[in-house]
């Protein structure tokens, strides 16, 4: 079974995230450069919160993996994102139905690998 790891990170953590990720078993990543909001909207610690939602600057990384490895990347993450602070980012780990190489018409895991 494929998955989809879907996260969201402060930027500054985008470097050592790859580097570490890489050597692991991953077939390829996606990164966007996004805006959003926690449970916090969007508010740092320490800040005087008032109605006005905000977003804030995140980095959002897309993997697709063997389900054999998701936890091992899922570890990876949060022990390089761990903060003591808010805003330190989540992960979603989300069903793939299937995937195909375009190239080759393979599909499924031998598409990712
Ligand atoms: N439910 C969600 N749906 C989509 N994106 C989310 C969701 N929650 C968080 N995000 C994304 O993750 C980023 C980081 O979230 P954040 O770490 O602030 O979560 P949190 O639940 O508020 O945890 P904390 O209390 O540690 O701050 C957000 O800026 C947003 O881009
Ligand atoms: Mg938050």
């Amino acid at each position: 079974m494929l998955k989809k790891i879907e996260c969201f990170f402060q930027p500054s953590k985008l470097d050592e995230i790859k580097d570490e990720l890489v050597k692991m078993d991953v077939g390829g990543m996606s990164v966007s450069e996004v805006k959003g909001f926690g449970t916090q909207r969007g508010y740092l610690e320490g800040e005087k919160i008032n109605k006005k939602v905000k977003f804030l600057p995140k980095i959002k990384v897309e993997i697709v993996v063997d389900e054999e490895i998701v936890e091992q990347v899922i570890e990876t993450i949060r022990r390089l994102c761990t903060a003591k602070t808010i805003g330190a980012g989540k992960i979603f780990v989300i069903p793939v139905e299937d995937a195909v190489r375009i190239r080759t018409a393979e599909v499924g895991k031998s598409a990712i690998y």
